[in-house]
């Protein structure tokens, strides 16, 4: 509890910043540009990411006084299961691009924290490998949903047979973006080789492959592109994701209260609003903006987690308090991934929590059920 007193008694300084907001500065300043631009980058002029943070901005908090606010308990239950605090790790793809332990790092980190991690589809290393780095830890599995329902069985099948509890499926990236800062960066030998571990270690995508495509990543990725990208699934295909998974689904992109609406009717377990941390729609709406109306529409009927944007504690708590039941963190522990390895991402999310548990305390909350919209001052009006 009085860590943050006697650390700086002690002489002892953190790895980088304890500042999320400004570790994008540091990353800029320590790592090469394709990784930080890969990272950083938003789609067309970033208005959306600009959003993000202009929302967050926008509501403010009200602190309540003379309310014995320790110790404070920041477990909650989501989807069925008992999280450490209501943070996990978003899913990000082609982490071996910043640090070369890349996911296997992040799965060190996330078990040593008690946070659990979400390991995308565009994992640089494999389900099973990741799985094994993250031990005891909590583990959840984002989908990119191929066009080819063999190989959405096979890799659904490998994660649960690996201990993912809960399946993620990002709906707003069935095609990428027009996004300036990869396409001025030519980033594709960059990724070389490095974002499609999962797909080149299933058997099943293997046995659609020509044999030279190992040796040639562009015919690889003209053979993994089609089944991966360039069509959307739709709703009346949900089912098969049911048929193929037994625990928690949820949907990821979510912006629409009625595209919301449909998930609950589809029988889905919970939606995460986000708009891809500003990475598709430029000018998208904010989404924090958009959490305020899916809460509205189906809070009371299923659960609703969140990301784009959240950059400290505060952030977390204004998310919470409009009704998330747990937030998701992006682009801060990838940088602190590039930053420092496991111990990098440990740093930032023991950061993120102390400074969420701090916030709570201050407000006077004990526990994450007391984060609520009274908390909030009325947002400021837009413009
Ligand atoms: C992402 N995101 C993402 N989402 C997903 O479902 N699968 C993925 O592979 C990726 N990959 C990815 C790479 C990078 C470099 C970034 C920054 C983001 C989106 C991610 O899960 C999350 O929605 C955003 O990062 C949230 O926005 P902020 O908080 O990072 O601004």
């Amino acid at each position: 509890q009085f860590e943050i007193y006697l650390k700086g008694l002690e002489d002892q300084v953190p790895p980088f910043t304890t500042d999320l907001s400004a570790l994008e500065d540091a990353a800029r300043d320590r790592i090469d540009p394709q990784p930080y631009g890969y990272v950083a980058g938003a789609a067309g002029t970033g208005a959306t990411a600009r959003a993000n943070r202009a929302a967050f901005d926008a509501h403010r908090i009200v602190p309540r006084m003379l309310r014995d606010a320790a110790p404070r308990d920041l477990r909650t239950t989501v989807l069925g299961s008992e999280l450490a605090a209501p943070v996990l790790l978003a899913p990000i793809g082609v982490q071996s691009a910043l640090h070369p332990e890349g996911e296997l790092a992040t799965a060190r980190a996330a078990e040593a924290t008690g946070i659990p991690m979400v390991l995308s589809t565009a994992s640089s290393h494999t389900i099973e490998e990741v799985a094994e780095a993250n031990g005891t830890g909590q583990r959840w599995f984002q989908l990119y949903w191929p066009h080819d329902e063999e190989v959405t069985a096979s890799i659904l099948a490998r994660a649960r047979a690996t201990g993912y509890t809960t399946l993620v499926v990002t709906l707003d990236t069935w095609q990428l973006a027009w996004r300036p800062h990869d396409l001025d960066q030519a980033y594709l030998p960059f990724l070389r080789g490095n974002g499609v571990a999962i797909p080149l270690s299933d058997p099943v995508f293997r046995s659609r492959l020509d044999r030279s495509v190992e040796e040639d990543p562009r015919a690889a990725a003209m053979q993994w592109l089609p089944i991966f990208s360039g069509k959307a699934h739709t709703w009346d295909e949900l089912g098969f994701l049911h048929e193929h998974w037994d625990g928690p689904i949820v949907l990821k992109g979510i912006l629409h209260p009625q595209d919301a609406r449909r998930a609950v009717a589809a029988g889905m377990d919970g939606v995460v609003v986000s708009n891809h941390g500003g990475r598709q729609v430029d000018g998208a709406v904010a989404a924090l903006d958009a959490l305020v109306d899916v809460v509205a529409e189906v809070g009371g009927e299923t659960e609703v987690l969140f990301d784009s944007g959240i950059r400290s504690g505060a952030d977390a708590f204004k998310a919470l308090a409009l009704g998330a039941r747990a937030v998701l963190l992006g682009r801060p522990y990838v940088y602190g991934l590039a930053l420092g390895g496991a111990e990098g991402v440990r740093h930032v999310v023991r950061s993120l929590l102390a400074d969420l548990d701090l916030t709570m305390g201050l407000v006077g909350c004990t526990r994450v059920a007391q984060i609520g919209p009274d908390t909030l001052h009325r947002p400021a009006p837009a413009g």
